[in-house]
């Protein structure tokens, strides 16, 4: 069974997409539709010496082509409730990526409308692909009940979008539901139990305060500490600074049970397990996927992605990473920016009423 795509939004992450698609057996690429003329050129030489793709400047036009079975979605993500509005209109299969939506009444409204679409839905949180987050999810038993994560991400500032559209938060939803979905959604992944309980602080310190956009100052936070607290008692944070470039790891994941502890790095190819019976610390290799053929700027999970979701699709399974874990990634984004907000905890329960 061949698959044809089309893929609306072809700026870095939409041809991040092509170019998985071009090392993935039977699949064609079709179409794709931008509004930006430099952006359909970058689709058109992604796509060069493999498919023969017809170009759109608007995504309708795309969405009501008979020829294509899955669309890829990698606009700016405000415009993500539209064009899922249509695409509803539809029984298309779809990859939205993440965030899912940048504020919780279309997060709702895409999750209801995703109950009843006949295709699959699937949201781009592909953090959960990397070999080390992989790693250490297949080594949790190793440490007992899990009590504490902390997911540690250093790195450079967001880098320049097609029109600037990243340095509101209008556009974006905020830096916490933006970037940080992903972490969000490993923290909802990886424990066992029910956030409740969100608080954070954070501010816009240091970066794009030079910058003025028609007149107008960029928005977005740079840096944050978000406590999270679960039903069964765990703790898990996110420590958040975006004016840290040149370090060795972009992100550091420490998970700590009654009985040990893992850790991992991104990029890196170690896990460290301590059992605190024994004192022991062992050092396990993490191996790179063997089926990724593109390493991307996800370090293959972005392509490893694609194949989960084609396998849902041709087998008929449910998506891995559905529209509620897409929702539930962005709650608690938006929860921790209304807690940065308040200078108060917020509570799920009254959040989400
Ligand atoms: N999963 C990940 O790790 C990851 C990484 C980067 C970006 N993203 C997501 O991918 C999406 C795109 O981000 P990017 O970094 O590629 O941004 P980008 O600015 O490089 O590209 C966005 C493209 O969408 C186009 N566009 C704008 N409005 C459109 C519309 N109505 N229809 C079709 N195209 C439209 C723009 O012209 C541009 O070419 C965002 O939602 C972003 O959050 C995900």
């Amino acid at each position: 069974m061949k698959l044809n795509y089309g893929v609306i939004g072809t700026g870095m992450m939409g041809c991040e997409h092509i170019r998985n698609l071009k090392k993935i057996p039977d699949v064609s690429i079709v179409a794709i539709a931008d509004p930006n003329e430099e952006s359909r050129k970058w689709a058109r030489k992604a796509c060069e010496d493999k498919f023969k793709i017809r170009l759109y400047e608007d995504y309708k036009e795309l969405l009501v082509q008979k020829d294509i079975d899955v669309i890829v979605i990698a606009s700016p993500n405000f415009t993500h409730i539209e064009v899922m509005r249509e695409l509803f209109k539809t029984d298309k299969h779809v990859l939205l990526e993440k965030p899912m939506c940048t504020n919780l009444p279309d997060g709702l409204e895409v999750l209801r409308k995703s109950k009843e679409h006949k295709g699959l839905v699937w949201i781009g949180l592909e953090y959960r692909f990397m070999s080390p987050i992989q790693s250490l999810i297949n080594h949790i038993e190793k440490i007992g009940d899990i009590r504490m994560l902390s997911i540690r991400e250093h790195r450079f500032p967001f880098l320049k979008k097609v029109g600037n559209w990243n340095r509101f938060n209008e556009n974006t939803g905020g830096t916490l539901v933006e970037k940080c979905c992903h972490f969000f959604d490993l923290m909802n992944l990886i424990v066992p139990s029910k956030p409740v309980k969100v608080y954070a602080s954070g501010g816009q310190d240091v970066n794009h305060l030079d910058e003025k956009y028609d007149g107008k100052t960029p928005d977005i936070i740079d840096n944050s500490f978000v406590i999270i607290d679960y039903q069964d008692g765990q703790r898990a944070m996110l420590d958040l600074c975006m004016f840290a470039e040149a370090g060795k790891y972009e992100q550091e994941i420490v998970l700590t049970g009654d009985q040990g502890k893992l850790e991992t790095y991104i990029p890196g190819n170690e896990l460290l397990l301590t059992n605190r019976k024994n004192s022991s610390l062992e050092t396990i290799l993490v191996k790179d996927d063997p089926r990724v053929k593109e390493v991307g700027f996800h370090h293959g999970a972005s392509y490893i992605e694609h194949l989960e979701l084609i396998d849902c699709i041709k087998n008929k399974k449910k998506p891995l990473v559905d529209c509620q874990k897409g929702l539930d990634s962005i709650i608690l984004g938006l929860a921790a920016q209304e807690s940065i907000q308040t200078g108060s905890p917020v509570f799920l329960e009254n959040f989400l009423n």
